[in-house]
């Protein structure tokens, strides 16, 4: 990894893992980009420039000799801006005091930074070296600093742009995104992942074209409808093939990516902070940080790319204290008893799985306020112990947990509340609404103004109180609702547009105070399933409730989807009842705990019902997941075999970064007739190793598996899987 300025040629070179970005300053005094991709020699690049233009372009400087072969459309300046003649999409736009809305932003100097500042208030990848680049308009005093961060154990870019007003007079940001990157041609695919509640993350397809292609949310959440990811592949990219620059936003709230084909040749690819309803004014002297992007870009197709960003966000974003390290193996009561339970029967689920190998107990919604007996009453009463279903508190069965050698866990849904319950009798002014209009209610709730510092105030101290006082090991944080009204009574009504940024710097504030401030307590993140499944959501929560569709059939799909940028350690996967909680559909404990072991798995269901032989296979899928998934679900490679989305099966090979173990999960949707004898060839394994395959009694070299592979026979019904353990031997 190295940051290299060439004064002479005045390029630089940013030298990740396996990859180089270059950029020049040209002899206009624009930041020109030059190359990113496969790691190349530092050589000249000046012949890839393009000209163009000679006749609607506009020119830089005429000034200097030879400018009217060059226009800014064919320039692909570092950071696309607005008004001089780049009519390509902007990556900023600045209103300035005079009332233009010009930024022509020139190279004034640079810092090679040996240690990656963080951004104040949002969550970022550490380490790394970093140039800062800085930009300023040619005639006002707007800047723009450009961060580039590159790292030697990961391929990935992490970009982010502050922008300084330093004017007297103010300057109002009407879009400011994070980074704008050209690519070479416009034959490119773009894959994103769509989704809604129970069906997150759904691959999706399109082309780059002359125009836009875009993807946003205008939630105040980063959503389950578009993830804020997009790769930009090749044309014909596959696991295996082909070069892919994936772009994926530390962000929680309203967000947009775009890729555009331009008339000159290039693809745009930018994004950031959603312009749609967005302005924030810079007083003279400020400042305004965006979000961080990170960008992995692989040689190798999507399976490259996927494991660039797990090994990023393994490396250098999510927590630390956790991410390598075994969470919890727990049982959670949501899907075995909804609201329905009392002391006795949370105890007699406790005592079910007792020896089974599950360490904690995760006691879901329905436990706090005075009626909370389904979800139209108490949210937000976290001061409130439910004395009917718990008397005496939460104590009794916090005592029982832990005498029992487990942990416990509570849920908490801290940024919404109930129009019946205290805290909105008490602080009716605490919601996000707009004065005079009709609130908007999702899954019967409002939602505290996390804008407000007085609001974080109640929540945090609230929380806190009931963390510490019952000695809490394990918080789940939910959030089942969407923005709506987005205005804040805490605001002057001029300065509303600034609301979804503030809300997601509250909600960071919150988890700071909430997730920093306990250590000790491992907390789990869930949005009505994984409807904010987002990198700055896993800086504070290590894992997160992949989907509240628990089937397996579904979950191959969503696992599949999620896995293109998130760590399989980063998904909740729980095993759960059959027919199915929310598909009602049947399958096997096998096939269930199989597709659960590839993620940070877990129970979720009445272990009430368990059978002695239920309890032993349990017991025995606890071991199977110890000894032979843990480590490889924390810290080895995936390589994603069969795609869902486009067959009959799901595979996903598991393999260890020294590549001397590794696991096959294989699952055949439905029973074809004749149609058992599927050939699979193993990736990632070391060729010159030998390997023992106990189900299939073979022993043979990684190179044999890897060309040749194996043949997978799933007999039997529909919706059943066949796990392979594949171990280097020495012979
Ligand atoms: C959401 C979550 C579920 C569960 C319920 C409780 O739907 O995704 O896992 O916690 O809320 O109300």
């Amino acid at each position: 990894m190295s940051i290299v300025f060439e004064q002479e040629t005045k390029t630089f070179w940013l030298d990740g893992k396996g990859m180089t970005y270059t950029f020049f300053i040209n002899p206009f005094g624009y930041a020109e980009h030059l190359y990113f991709g496969k790691t190349i020699p530092h050589e000249s690049l000046m012949h890839t420039r393009a000209y163009g233009g000679l006749s609607k372009g506009i020119h830089p400087n005429p000034a200097i000799e030879g400018q009217r072969i060059w226009s800014y459309n064919y320039m692909k300046s570092e950071l696309s801006f607005y008004g001089t003649g780049d009519y390509r999409e902007p990556a900023v736009l600045v209103e300035n005091a005079a009332g233009d809305r010009l930024s022509d932003l020139l190279y004034v100097g640079h810092e090679i930074l040996s240690a990656k500042p963080s951004i104040s208030g949002m969550p970022s990848m550490d380490g790394g070296e970093t140039l800062v680049l800085h930009l300023k308009d040619s005639h006002t005093d707007f800047g723009a600093d450009l961060y580039y961060t590159v790292y030697d154990d990961c391929d990935v870019i992490a970009r982010r742009v502050v922008y300084h007003n330093g004017a007297k007079t103010p300057a109002t940001l009407r879009r400011a995104y994070s980074f704008s990157l050209s690519l070479p041609g416009n034959d490119y695919e773009v894959t994103s992942l769509w989704g809604s509640w129970a069906h997150e993350r759904f691959m999706q397809k399109t082309h780059v074209h002359h125009g836009v292609v875009s993807i946003d949310s205008k939630n105040t959440s980063s959503s389950a409808t578009l993830n804020p990811f997009i790769a930009v592949s090749d044309m014909g990219t596959t696991e295996t093939n082909g070069q892919v620059w994936g772009v994926n936003l530390v962000y929680s709230s309203s967000y947009v990516l775009k890729a555009q084909g331009d008339s000159g040749g290039h693809t745009l690819l930018m994004g950031g902070i959603n312009d749609f309803d967005f302005y924030w004014t810079l007083d003279g002297g400020e400042s305004f940080e965006t979000p961080e992007v990170v960008i992995a870009y692989s040689a190798e197709g999507f399976g490259g790319m996927s494991r660039a960003f797990h090994d990023a966000y393994r490396n250098h974003l999510i927590n630390p204290r956790y991410v390598k390290s075994p969470r919890p193996l727990l049982l959670n009561n949501w899907e075995g008893t909804s609201f329905n339970f009392d002391l006795e029967k949370l105890k007699a689920i406790v005592d079910a799985v007792e020896g089974t190998g599950i360490d904690t107990f995760v006691l879901d919604d329905g436990w706090f306020g005075t009626s909370r007996d389904d979800s139209h009453a108490s949210l937000g009463d976290w001061h409130i112990v439910n004395e009917r279903k718990l008397p005496g508190g939460l104590k009794p069965l916090v005592d029982y947990v832990h005498s029992k050698g487990m942990k416990m866990g509570l849920w908490f849904e801290p940024e919404c509340l109930n129009e019946d319950s205290e805290v909105f009798r008490a602080h009716p002014d605490y919601i996000i609404g707009v004065p005079g209009r009709i609130h908007g209610i999702g899954r019967d709730s409002f939602m505290m103004d996390l804008t407000r510092k007085e609001v974080r105030d109640y929540i945090v101290d609230t929380v806190n109180k009931v963390i510490r006082d019952n000695k809490l090991d394990y918080v789940k944080w939910d959030f089942n609702r969407n923005v709506t009204e987005s205005f804040s009574l805490g605001r002057d009504p001029k300065d509303q547009s600034r609301f979804a940024h503030l809300y997601a710097l509250g909600l960071y504030d919150l988890c700071e105070r909430i997730i920093e401030a306990n250590p000790q307590v491992f907390f789990e993140g869930c949005s009505a399933g994984g409807g904010r499944f987002d990198p700055a959501m896993l800086h504070y929560f290590s894992q997160i409730w992949t989907s509240d569709n628990s089937d397996a059939e579904a979950r191959t799909m969503i696992q599949y989807g999620t896995s293109m940028c998130y760590p399989l350690s980063s998904m909740s996967c729980h095993v759960s009842a059959s027919p199915n909680h929310q598909t009602y559909r049947v399958s096997t404990m096998k096939t269930r705990a199989d597709i659960a072991h590839l993620g940070a798995t877990g129970y979720e269901l009445d272990s009430t019902v368990f059978t002695d032989e239920d309890r032993e296979e349990v017991r025995a899928q606890i071991i199977e997941y110890k000894e032979c998934d843990e480590s490889l679900v924390l810290e080895g490679d995936l390589y994603r075999i069969e795609n869902p989305f486009e067959g009959n099966f799901f595979g996903f090979e598991l393999v260890a970064k020294d590549k001397k173990k590794a696991t096959l999960t294989m699952y055949r949707r439905i029973n074809i007739c004749n149609d058992y004898a599927k050939r699979i060839r193993l990736q990632g394994l070391d060729p010159d190793l030998r390997y023992y395959i106990p189900e299939l009694d073979l022993t043979c070299s990684g190179a044999l598996l890897m060309t040749v592979g194996i043949v997978v026979k799933i007999r039997g019904a529909d919706f059943l899987t066949l796990k392979y353990h594949i171990d280097a031997i020495e012979e």
